[in-house]
């Protein structure tokens, strides 16, 4: 079972962490599927070359092997010139120890799984990789290539121990799922917006254990989304974990994010929308650890990166920001709370406790809640009408013990957009003083 201390490098309170309380995963276990069938695409004209398109290989073994079976992408390099939309599967794996290499061109979704229930997508090695090369569409200011990886409307499943590069657009989303484990990933995409790392929209998630290297969302809830646990997260150098945009009857409910290590990234967590209607509601943001970033909490119901959309604003009520700690980049000039709600719809029943963060440059900071209620910080108490108001409070003295461990491998200098980015291995610490709840796959086979 997962234990942790924070108290042993002085981050007290003691860190929570549990899976969640609905059931996620396969069904079926791994061995019970590949004892049924196995096809690899070795057997369907797939050869490891680095030349031969594998996408109608991949496509023949899913339909022989997609009710009871394993797809099997042994250890190789691969091609993938024509993308794949594998369909109606029910008690299947897709077990990918190989590296495969964006070569075609299309928009659309490099692998795309949808209709598929029962079903694991990982690599039993922890080294099955997809290499997009989104540097070539960027370098030249395109973001009009394809995504990575895109599951609809899958049931009881996971995804892990794979590795995802330079998503020409975002690497992984998750759409209209359930029951749903994502785990030990590595996620690297270029220093630009547009480059999502992992989005969901989806009910009864849990995603633990992931690390995302990019400029854009590291880990994100839209809408609608009811029951998602993100839990040990490292956003190493990204745009951060999020919540948006949001725009009309948005439909969110019972979040949480935990143990969340953010560095250089645009925020720790943004809720963001700019109108709209509909509610965000059950949310906890707790054991946040920052660095350099540029927004820490923003919650930002006029985002003007956003159009505006009809409507008074979303409704958000019941949202505890609990036990963040670290250095934000400049305090002043974006201070490491903002709770900026529609004056058409305060926030309600918002807590911000135990939360010290201290700026890296200058010697003060600033605090920002605008029809915001609740207790803490400069959330204005609730009693009897919420009306719209604003109140900036200036800091001048560092919060105590806002001091936070850092990650010894935080990334140094950017990918940039306009050449190779490396594959990385997946690492085996997400959070300062958390241990993975899963040994990758690779250490637990050979144990
Ligand atoms: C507020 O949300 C938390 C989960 O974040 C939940 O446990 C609690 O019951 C909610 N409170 C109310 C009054 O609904
Ligand atoms: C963070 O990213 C850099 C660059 O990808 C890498 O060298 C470092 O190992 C990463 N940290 C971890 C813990 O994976």
């Amino acid at each position: 079972m997962f234990v942790s201390s924070l108290l042993a490098i002085g981050l007290a309170p003691l860190l929570a962490s549990a899976a969640p309380s609905w059931s996620v995963g396969p069904t079926t276990d791994y061995a019970t599927k590949a004892s049924t069938k196995t096809c690899s695409v070795l057997d369907y004209d797939g050869v490891a070359d680095g030349k031969t398109d594998i996408g109608p290989a991949i496509s023949s073994a899913w339909d022989d092997c997609k009710e009871g079976g394993v797809v099997y992408i042994p250890s190789g390099e691969y091609a993938l010139g024509s993308w794949v939309t594998l369909t109606g599967g029910k008690s299947t794996a897709i077990r990918m120890d190989g590296t495969i290499y964006r070569t075609g061109e299309d928009g659309g979704n490099m692998i795309f799984i949808e209709h598929t229930s029962d079903f694991e997508l990982f690599s039993s090695n922890s080294k099955g990789a997809v290499q997009g090369y989104g540097y070539e569409f960027h370098k030249d200011g395109s973001l009009s290539g394809p995504r990575i990886l895109r599951l609809y409307e899958v049931t009881d499943f996971s995804v892990h121990d794979l590795i995802l590069v330079d998503a020409p657009a975002f690497h992984f989303s998750m759409d209209t799922c359930s029951n749903g484990e994502v785990y030990n990933m590595a996620i690297r995409g270029g220093d630009s917006g547009g480059l999502d790392g992992i989005d969901v929209w989806s009910n009864d998630i849990w995603i633990h254990d992931v690390e995302v290297t990019n400029k854009d969302e590291c880990v994100t809830v839209k809408s609608p989304s009811k029951s998602i646990l993100v839990e040990n997260i490292y956003c190493n150098w990204s745009g951060g974990c999020a919540m948006g945009s949001l725009s009309t009857d948005v439909d969110i409910s019972d979040i949480t994010y935990r143990n969340i290590y953010t560095w250089s990234s645009n925020q720790m967590y943004m809720i963001k929308s700019n109108g709209g209607s509909g509610s965000v509601s059950d949310v906890t943001l707790e054991n946040f650890i920052g660095h350099g970033n540029a927004y820490s909490l923003d919650i930002d119901q006029a985002w003007s990166s956003m159009s505006t959309v009809s409507g008074d604003g979303v409704q958000l009520n019941n949202i505890t920001i609990s036990n963040w700690k670290g250095t934000e980049a400049n305090g002043a000039e974006r201070g490491p709370i903002k709770v900026n709600c529609a004056p058409g719809a305060p926030c309600t029943d918002i807590t911000i406790e135990d939360f010290a963060m201290w700026t890296e440059e200058g010697d003060y900071q600033t605090y920002v809640c605008n029809s915001a209620y609740g207790s803490g910080e400069c959330l204005k108490e609730e009693s009897g009408d919420v009306t719209s108001y604003s109140t900036t409070v200036t800091v001048s003295t560092a919060p105590t013990g806002y001091s936070a461990a850092s990650m010894d491998a935080d990334l140094a200098t950017a990918f940039g957009t306009d050449s190779e980015i490396p594959i990385p291995t997946i690492p085996t610490s997400f959070y300062p003083g958390a241990t993975p709840f899963s040994a990758l796959a690779a250490k637990a086979s050979s144990a």
